[in-house]
Parts: C-alpha cells; structure tokens; sequence
C-alpha cells in the first residue's frame, strides 16, 4: 500500500516576531471582532432550530463569539438518516479515496487554517497559544495522517492461502451507523473520534461537548473542504440525555466512540445493555474515560526534574488534561528540595486571559467545573489532615479562574488523593523514604482509574520494581516523565480500570473496532 510514511508534525514555537506568532494573533482578533453563527450539519445542509444560543470564552464569559441552534430528538433522528443515507456509496468508495479527503484535512490544517483552528480552541476551551498548537495543529494532524497509515496495516493482514484455494479477509466497515460523542478539553480528540471511524468506511453521528461547539463547528467546515461527502458526519448539539434517547434505541445503532466522564460511560454502557435486543449487530462501545494520574518519586530522583514534572503536568491546561498529574507521592528525603523548587517555579507562572501570550495557566472550561474545583479546594482547607502549600485563591466575576494549587496531604486516601477533579489542584503525600514499597501499593490502590502515570528515579532496580507492581495502574507509563503529552505514533494513549477501554487512541488497535472483518474462502 502506497501511502504518505506519516511525520510528527513540528510544533511551532510562536517566538516574538515570528511568522505564525503574527499569523494567530490576527487570527484572535478577527474571531474576537466577530460573531459567527454555528448551524448543525446533517446531510451536508447547514440547519438551524428555533433555539440559538451564546457561545463565550471561558475566560471572559461576558463576550459572545457567536450563537450555535440547538438540537432536538427530531434533529438527532435526522442525522442518523442523512447517515444511513449516505452509507452504501461511502463504504463502497476504494480506501485511497477517503484516505486522500483525510490527508487533505491534514495538510489543510497544517497549512492554511492552522492559526484558525489554534485561534478557535484558545477562544473556546481557553487554551494558551502552546496548548492549542500541541492539539488542534499538531494532535490532530498526526491522528489523520497516523491513521491513514494504520488504515492499510489492517487490510494488509491476509491470511494464507493453499494450491487451489486463495483466502482473504475482507475489512467491512460496521452495519449501521457510528455515534461519536466527545470532550471538551482536545480538539484532537473531538476530531479523531468521527474522523478514524469514517476513514474505515462507516457513517457518524457526531455530538460535541457543549464546550467545544464552536471549534467542533471549524472543523467540520475543514473535514468538507477537504472533500467529506455529505451525511457521512453529521454534526448536532442536542443535550446529551436526548441524543442519547434516539440513538440507543436506534436498530442501526452499530457503536459509540466516546471520550469523556467515567460516570456518563458507565450510564451509557447501561443504556446500551438495556437495549441489546434492539440491534442488529452488538454494538463496538470505545470509551476512554477519567483519570487520577500518579506522579511516583523514589527516593534517588533527580529533585529539579521532579518539580518541573509535577508543575508542568498538574497545571499545564490548568489541569483539565485526562492525563494531568493529580496525586504525587513524594519520599521525605527529596519534598524539602522538591517543594522549594516548586514554589520558585509556581511564582514565575501568570494567569489570565489567552491573548496574552505569557500567561501559562488561563481559565477553567465553566462555571460548573469552577464551583467543582473549587468546592474540592475549601473541603480540603476543613480537613486537618491537608494544607494548602501554594494557590488555593479563585475568581468567577470576568473568567473562571484558579490559582495552581497545591495541597499536601498526611492521609493518602484523601478525597482529594483519590478522586478526579479536573482542575489545577494536585495532591501530594510525602512518605517515608524507606517505604517505597508501601507507596507502590498506595498508588495502585487507592484510586480506581488508571490512565498515566510516572516513576521518578535514578535507580534502575526501583525503575524495574515500580514497572512490574504498576503493571495495571496505568495504560501510558512514564519514566523520569510527566505523565501528559503522549504524542501519536509514539505513545498510544488510553488507560484501563475506571479509565476506559483502552482501545489507544491513534493506533491499529483503536481503527480494528470499526470494522466487521469477512473471511472469504475461495476453492478453484
Ligand atoms: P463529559 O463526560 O461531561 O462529556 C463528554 C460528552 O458526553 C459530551 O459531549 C457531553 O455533552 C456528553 N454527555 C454528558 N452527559 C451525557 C449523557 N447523560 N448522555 C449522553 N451524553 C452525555 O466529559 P467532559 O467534561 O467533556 O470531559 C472531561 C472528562 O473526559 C474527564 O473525566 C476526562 O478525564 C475525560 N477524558 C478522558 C480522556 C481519555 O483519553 N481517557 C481524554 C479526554 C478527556
Ligand atoms: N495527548 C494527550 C496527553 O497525553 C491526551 O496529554
């Protein structure tokens, strides 16, 4: 199979002066001096419903980017048809064709809309220049090239054939159609969800995060331009209860592709259980879900890059990363030296809006996320067993901001030790130095998820011992790393436990589940 060999997209570096610096602050401005309006997309129509509603920034909730029309049962209904309508000639369509509309994508992004894409996501999901580069460019042009690259590994698995017979196995995409239902933190991952399970040949329903209509609305616009057939994506913003209503009592309901909440992916797996009989085929359910990601130091690691570890994943994204490091376990030889150098690096960090290039942290996604985080942060100041060593100060009235904060906690099953939160706040507990088995245990125990996790330490035995006893703690495992930033092709992202189905975002494992594979045998 011919095909482009795939490249990690360079990150830019946005430098005083440079080319692309200049490129998205005019980006930033045009989108700030106008309000667009956000229609849904069914069958490649642009529609509106009665209901329109502000889309604002989360860092400046008073200023209205433009208005989305919000879905119903009727549109959702829609969709799936307009899906199903456009099936038998999208499946039918030869591989190098949908390769090429999704290669085009990328180079569409990489290029000519790359400062939109990154404005829109700094706007919507108040992201800084770095964080939008690293996901709405970079993440997201590497997930369309890796998988069209993933794509043909697959149909290359033949089986053997014997003289007279030839055997083959046809990779047929799913009988029905694929509902993709995604986050607000990545636009990556909102584009990857409907895009890797279209590039295999199936038809998508595909519902964003509120939060991240209007970013999820560019890149439907790019997927077309790119040469996207229409009602192969179709594009709604129904609550979720609704959309989910239609679409798992739908008999061509043939799998969800999911990234979000670990509540919602339980009740959703429910649902689907409830309706089994209803389908023609069990569907594929792919989730990738919450996290409480562990950040391990033995007592050999290297102080400095521990800190910077622990600043760097904690509060990059303010952390509202799946992957954030949000529990520390740090040996009390190393935490004076660690703490010292966390606090040095903590008052070097601005906050504020995303047009200013130099604040490193920026707003929470919403006002219910901000009373969430904040509500974590004032439970844990009454319980005597948790200081607050840094941050810990908000602010709702222009955007919803949190300091990073940083709680040190004596009891390692604190709620704030265990569960996720999804904020700038991160726990740590200082054990023992001589304990380091005892903490292996903690770590693997005391929370139910498992997505990211890191070992810091010099010492290799420990590096082996940590390996072996956080074998199920974690899908992605970092040594003397942060436990964030998985870059595709390189990392396979997803975790286990409570953190979903680790069906690695970004691989052949993850585009398997969107095809029904035929043996075909032929005698001669
Ligand atoms: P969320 O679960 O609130 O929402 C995810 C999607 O589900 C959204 O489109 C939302 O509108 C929809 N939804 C919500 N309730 C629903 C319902 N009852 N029925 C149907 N749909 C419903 O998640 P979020 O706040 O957008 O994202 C943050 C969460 O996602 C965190 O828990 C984070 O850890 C997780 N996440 C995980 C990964 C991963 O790879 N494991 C990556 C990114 C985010
Ligand atoms: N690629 C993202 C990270 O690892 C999900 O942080």
């Amino acid at each position: 199979f011919n095909v482009p060999v795939p490249q990690n997209e360079p990150v830019l570096s946005f430098a005083p002066n440079s080319p692309e610096r200049k490129a998205l602050k005019a980006a930033l401005a045009e989108a700030r001096s106008k309000q667009i309006e956000v229609p849904m997309y069914i069958g490649g129509k642009q529609v509106k419903s009665d209901t329109r509603l502000p889309l604002t920034p989360p860092h400046d909730h008073q200023h209205v980017l433009g208005y989305y029309y919000k879905s119903d049962a009727s549109h959702v209904t829609q969709a799936i048809e307009a899906a199903l309508a456009a099936k038998p000639q999208w499946e039918n369509m030869a591989w190098e064709q949908r390769a090429a509309i999704f290669l085009k994508a990328a180079d569409l992004l990489a290029t000519k809309y790359r400062a939109k894409a990154n404005a829109a996501t700094m706007l919507a999901q108040s992201k800084s220049a770095y964080q939008a580069e690293i996901d709405s460019a970079c993440e997201l042009i590497d997930f369309l090239r890796f998988n069209v690259a993933y794509m043909t590994q697959i149909y290359a698995q033949q089986p053997i054939s014997s003289a007279g017979i030839w055997n083959r196995v046809e990779y047929r995409p799913l009988e029905g159609f694929v509902f993709a239902l995604t986050p607000f933190n990545f636009t990556a991952i909102a584009g990857n969800l409907p895009t890797s399970a279209a590039m295999m040949g199936n038809v998508v329903v595909w519902k964003p995060s509120e939060a991240q209509i209007y970013s999820a609305h560019f890149l439907m616009e790019l997927f077309r331009e790119a040469g996207l057939p229409d009602g192969v994506i179709n594009l709604v913003y129904p609550e979720g209860s609704v959309a989910g209503k239609v679409i798992f009592e739908h008999p061509d309901f043939a799998g969800i592709h999911f990234t979000g909440s670990t509540g919602v992916f339980q009740q959703i797996w429910q649902t689907i259980g409830q309706n089994i009989n209803r389908y023609k085929s069990y569907p594929r359910i792919v989730g990738e879900t919450g996290g409480k990601d562990f950040v391990l130091a033995h007592h050999s690691a290297d102080a400095k890059a521990l800190a910077t570890a622990l600043v760097r994943g904690a509060f990059e994204y303010q952390g509202q990363k799946c992957s954030a490091a949000s529990r520390a376990y740090v040996p009390d030889n190393l935490w004076p030296e660690v703490k010292e150098y966390m606090l040095a690096d903590l008052a070097t960090i601005k906050m504020g809006g995303v047009e200013d290039f130099s604040n490193f942290v920026n707003a929470v996604i919403n006002e219910k996320s901000f009373d969430k985080i904040v509500s974590y942060i004032e439970n844990a100041r009454q319980n005597p067993q948790v200081e607050v060593v840094a941050g810990g100060k908000y602010d709702k009235s222009k955007g919803y901001f949190v300091e990073p904060t940083v709680l040190l906690s004596k009891d390692p099953r604190s709620t704030t030790m265990c569960e996720e939160i999804f904020g700038p706040v991160l726990t740590i507990h200082v054990y023992p130095q001589n304990e380091f088995e005892q903490a292996l245990t903690l770590v693997d125990t005391t929370s139910p998820y498992a997505l990211t996790g890191s070992i810091f330490s010099q010492d290799r035995y420990a590096v082996e011992q940590a390996t072996t006893a956080l074998r199920h703690s974690s899908g992605n495992f970092y040594i003397n790393d942060k436990p964030t930033g998985a870059v595709v092709g390189q990392q396979p992202f997803g975790g286990s436990r409570a953190s979903g189905t680790n069906d690695k975002a970004g691989s052949v494992l993850n585009l398997l589940r969107w095809v029904s594979p035929r043996a075909i045998k032929e005698t001669f």
